[in-house]
């Protein structure tokens, strides 16, 4: 029996001596007594402050004893354990204490050295709660300088943000919502509306069916009191959907495993309210754990085909199972009917009702599975019922599928490039035999260089890495490394570098605020746009706070991402800490960034023709929406730490 005993601090425990591999006294530091508290525990055992329907009780013991003694809001400490996730190799390579003590004081360290803690307050960080405090304050304080909007206010005229290039295939349903800024009412008219379709007022978008393969031109109008705006946007109905990258939300790096479907209508609510859906984000995605978890009796376990019977894996899967230690009748439900079909779980009711509010709106909807037995968390995946699951998926009215690998390592040999490729090509084919545009988005970590052959296996995204944390070592590692990919992306087939980990975010049912500071999100935004990246917003919608907002909203970043000629921007330059990344735009125009991965601030001079831009430019600051004054050759600007500047070159100069 563990006993706890709090001693006028925070951590100071007194633990029974029942631990041979510790000796608890008030010297303690935390992972120390993180690790008796998981050693105490009796195999089979829940921990008391485990959330429902965890599958692992031990992250979550962690995870809540962190949050209640060194995390209150804004804090940033908690990262140093999610950082480098260790505690999930260690449930699959078998258990040591002290290896994996030993990872997580090294993950700790590496933290307080990135975020340039002084060494000592390495030594002593938990040692009484005014060190907690002190840390705060130093983190707390310089970061909150940093709030800094840099969207202006948005104008009163109307503008309309759709991108100009949309994809639909013949016969399939178009829903493309007309997103519109301007005081409103803003009247919208379309003119020359391709045949088959019209503007639908309640939802405000462009919906029908277009049988005839080809492109088709139509204007939009967008007029209120005080002026107009109006566009001229191609429809291509054709093979190839996703022409711009996909823009939405995804449930995976706010609510983790304790999604629900009000969860997810309040997301789709507050794209409205936050005004979010006025520039163009749509998607909203159901992430993992929608579904039951299957018993070991399961069906899917008999399936006996050439890999099951090979790689043995109900086996394997029993071991996992077994480790994670979670009271298997609690979480446990019919994934299947008797025909089947897929089963969503009790905390998804109905997945027509979901998918029909989200489209009476104007967005579309997303959802997830596995190729394997089960998903990443151990709920039901598609495998053995791929065609059936993708029939499914078009009949509850669903518009994108990210399906990812996670289960199906125990029925793959290995990572060679064909075994990675053949269950994405089996779901390809599936997808292929829906009366619907369902964008096809690959998940399974960069394995294999994906970049080279996801959309031979009909993928529109990949992602490029493993999961993504709202850290500057993780964005700035998966951001940069898009350097060199740029040759696979264009439209239709992009490089997914993984979610938006911007404003609140955990992985949990109680999103925290990010641990990016406002200059790392500024910099994750514009290395995004430039990259041509799928933008997916990891924040819980429902606590958007005004940076994060207008961080989101500013429609001239978005237009650089949206660019109808699809290329991603590439690193230019890489002068250390500055790098200076270029993406050719459809009307001539550059648009620049320029990085400072440093931890001081810099300034720094560049010179046009040093990233092939001979003669001169003139340059707007796409963030302020305002044109800088240059010599037209030459910019001088300061760059703050882990902070950009985005730029949008036009050729010729223009005098200030
Ligand atoms: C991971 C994936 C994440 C998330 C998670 C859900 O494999 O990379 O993005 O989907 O599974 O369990």
């Amino acid at each position: 029996m563990l006993i706890l005993l709090v001693i006028g601090c925070v951590y100071a425990f007194v633990l029974n001596a029942q631990q041979n591999d510790f000796k608890f006294s008030e010297k303690n530091t935390w992972f120390e007594t993180i690790l008796a508290i998981k050693k105490s525990e009796k195999p089979g055992e829940r921990p008391a402050l485990e959330k429902k329907n965890h599958p692992d009780p031990y992250r979550v013991a962690l995870w809540n004893f962190l949050r209640k003694n060194f995390n209150s809001e804004k804090d940033m400490l908690e990262m140093s354990w999610e950082e480098r996730d260790n505690i999930w190799n260690f449930e699959d390579k078998g258990f040591s204490y002290q290896q994996l003590g030993r990872n997580y004081l090294a993950a700790f360290q590496t933290s307080c050295k990135e975020r340039g803690v002084p060494a000592d307050y390495r030594q002593h960080t938990f040692n009484n709660p005014e060190d907690i405090q002190k840390i705060r304050r130093q983190y707390i304080t310089s970061r909150n300088k940093e709030y800094v909007i840099l969207t202006p206010p948005v104008s009163d005229t109307p503008r309309i943000n759709i991108p100009l290039l949309l994809g639909v295939r013949p016969n399939h349903p178009v829903l493309f919502k007309v997103p519109v800024t301007g005081r409103k009412p803003v009247g919208i008219k379309l003119l020359q509306v391709p045949k088959g379709c019209h503007y639908d007022e309640a939802s405000g978008s462009l919906v029908g069916v277009v049988a005839q393969k080809g492109d088709y031109k139509f204007t939009i109008i967008a007029e209120n009191a005080l002026g107009k705006d109006s566009v001229t946007v191609i429809l291509r109905v054709g093979d190839t959907i996703s022409l711009t990258p996909p823009m939405g939300w995804s449930s995976w790096s706010c609510f983790g495993s304790d999604v629900t479907e009000k969860d997810i209508r309040q997301a789709a609510d507050f794209i409205v309210k936050t005004g979010l859906i006025n520039y163009g984000w749509s998607y909203i995605n159901i992430d993992d754990c929608w579904m039951n978890r299957p018993s070991l009796n399961d069906p899917v376990f008999s399936i006996k085909d050439s890999l099951t019977t090979k790689f043995e894996a109900k086996e394997d899967l029993r071991k996992r199972l077994s480790r994670m230690r979670f009271n298997e009748s609690e979480l446990i439900g019919k994934v299947r009917d008797s025909a089947g079909n897929i089963l969503s779980n009790k905390d998804f009711p109905d997945m027509k009702r979901l998918t029909d509010y989200i489209h009476s709106i104007g967005l579309k909807a997303g959802i997830y599975t596995s190729p394997g037995h089960v998903t990443c968390q151990n709920y039901i995946g598609s495998y053995g019922h791929e065609l059936q699951d993708a029939i499914q998926f078009a009949k509850w009215g669903f518009d994108y599928l990210k399906y990812d690998w996670c289960g199906y390592s125990l029925l793959a040999a290995d990572r060679s490039v064909a075994n990675l490729k053949t269950p994405y090509q089996l779901m390809n084919n599936a997808l292929k035999q829906v009366q619907r545009d369902i964008v096809y988005s690959i998940c399974e970590y960069g394995w294999g260089d994906v970049w080279k052959w996801g959309a031979q296996v009909g993928g529109n995204l990949w992602r490029t890495t493993s999961d993504i944390r709202d850290t500057w070592a993780s964005i700035s590692e998966i951001g940069f490394s898009m350097h060199g990919k740029e040759a696979y992306a264009g439209p239709g087939r992009w490089n997914d570098p993984d979610q938006l980990v911007v404003g609140y975010v955990g992985w949990s049912k109680s999103p925290r605020p990010t641990y990016l500071s406002p200059n790392e999100q500024y910099t994750q935004m514009s290395l995004w746009a430039l990259l041509s990246a799928p933008l997916f917003i990891g924040a819980d919608l429902t606590r958007l706070d005004s940076f994060t907002v207008k961080l989101l909203s500013n429609a001239e970043v978005i237009a650089i991402n949206q660019d109808t000629l699809g290329y991603q921007g590439s690193r230019m330059l890489a002068k250390e800490p500055v790098q200076v990344w270029k993406k050719k735009l459809s009307d001539g125009s550059f648009a620049i960034g320029i990085f400072n991965t440093g931890d001081d601030p810099v300034l720094y001079d560049l010179y046009f023709k040093e990233i092939g831009l001979q003669g001169n430019w003139s340059v707007r600051d796409v963030w302020r929406q305002k044109d800088i004054k240059t010599s037209g050759s030459l910019l001088k600007q300061r760059i703050n730490r882990h902070g950009v500047l985005l730029l949008k070159l036009t050729p010729g100069q223009k005098i200030i």
